[in-house]
């Protein structure tokens, strides 16, 4: 156990019967050690610093069906809302001024935000704050879109390979293509952005090995970002009576990723921080170095109902944004309000600031 947890942390590699001995045997005392490597990995790449984005979930439409997703298309009781533009850039001059210079906009695959709705929302916000970085998760678009907003000034976009085994993405994502969403990945590579990709640790029927299918994924593709969090059941789904993702595993996962990418930007998630009061600061001891506060009104913050039990949909930006630093200080960290770019990015010039 320990020899594949030294690989991991000498090699930042391991093959996949290592980590399928690794996932199904982690007795405690490895586990601590597992953590402890993950940890010292990501002090020697981004050190004590925690990066903040401040999410704006803009629009809660969505045309497709993702089986685990409160907000899918079959589901009626979800009550929809959109922002509008002006809405859209009242969130980013206040998230602005509480020091998020990166701001993820992030909305249901919504038809009614065309490319040029959202290659105005991008300038005009880029116009506004020239230094701050705009992260985009809209789901699978055409590669001229993707290009589009590229041009307009997005930075960055975040698109989850949500299970790297065929078989279960087919089984969650009805009428859903495979193949493309992985291809929207590569397309937005080829562009320019920095990609991040991720998946739900503790989906119904998936194994140890449908795991290490996305720990090998992601190693492969070495995304710049990478979105882990627990699968958690939301009541309005096919899946509301299912088991959801446990702290345990889903820390577990972040430590290994840290270590088979020493330079991805991986977020503690609202997920994780949902199914344990402390599980963000968990998961950063464990690794992870950003957190992604929220920034939309709060009259629409319930609305935006993936799973059950979201935390924070009461609070102002303001409250967030205070209660993040106190935890992120109090588990021996320190918030970093630049825009955050991943390191290897930066060192290789790829940004033209
Ligand atoms: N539990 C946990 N995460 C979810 N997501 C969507 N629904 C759920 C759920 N029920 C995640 C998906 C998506 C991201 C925005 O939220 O991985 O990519
Ligand atoms: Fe939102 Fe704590 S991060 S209230």
């Amino acid at each position: 156990m320990r020899d594949i947890i030294d690989k991991l942390y000498n090699e930042n590699n391991a093959s996949r019967e290592e980590l399928i001995y690794l996932l199904d045997n982690l007795d405690e005392e490895s586990r601590s050690y597992l953590i402890d490597k993950a940890h010292d990995t990501r002090m020697k790449t981004y050190g004590d610093k925690v990066y903040m984005r401040g999410l704006i979930e803009f629009t809660n439409y969505c045309k497709r069906n993702c089986e685990y997703c409160g907000i899918r298309r079959g589901n009626k009781e979800a009550d929809r809302y959109r922002l509008s533009v002006e809405e859209i850039l009242l969130c980013a001059e206040i998230g602005d001024k509480l020091g998020y210079k990166t701001y993820v906009l992030q909305g249901g695959e919504d038809d009614y935000f065309t490319d040029d709705i959202m290659v105005e929302i991008i300038t005009k916000i880029k116009e506004r704050f020239p230094k701050n970085a705009i992260t985009l998760s809209l789901g699978e678009r055409s590669y001229e879109s993707y290009e589009r907003m590229f041009k307009a000034g997005a930075d960055r976009y975040l698109l989850r390979h949500e299970t790297a085994t065929k078989e279960l993405y087919k089984k969650l994502h009805p009428g859903a293509s495979f193949e493309n969403r992985r291809g929207c990945l590569l397309n937005l590579r080829k562009i320019g952005y920095q990609i991040g990709a991720g998946f739900m640790v503790g989906l119904p029927n998936q194994t140890t090995e449908d795991l290490v299918n996305d720990l090998l994924y992601v190693k492969e593709l070495t995304p710049e970002m990478c979105g882990i969090g627990p699968f958690i059941p939301h009541k309005d789904t096919s899946l509301k009576d299912e088991k959801g993702g446990t702290l345990e595993d889903t820390i577990t996962i972040l430590a290994i990723v840290r270590l088979l990418l020493p330079n991805v930007l991986l977020p503690a998630t609202t997920a994780l921080g949902s199914i344990n009061p402390i599980g963000r600061e968990l998961g950063i001891k464990a690794g992870a170095n950003v957190v992604m506060p929220n920034l939309s009104p709060t009259d629409v913050r319930d609305k935006y109902s993936l799973y059950d039990g979201k935390i924070c949909t009461g609070d102002e930006a303001a409250e967030c944004r205070r209660c993040i630093e106190g935890r992120i200080n109090r588990a021996g960290f320190q918030v970093e309000v630049g825009r955050g770019d991943n390191i290897q990015w930066v060192k290789e010039e790829k940004l033209c600031l």
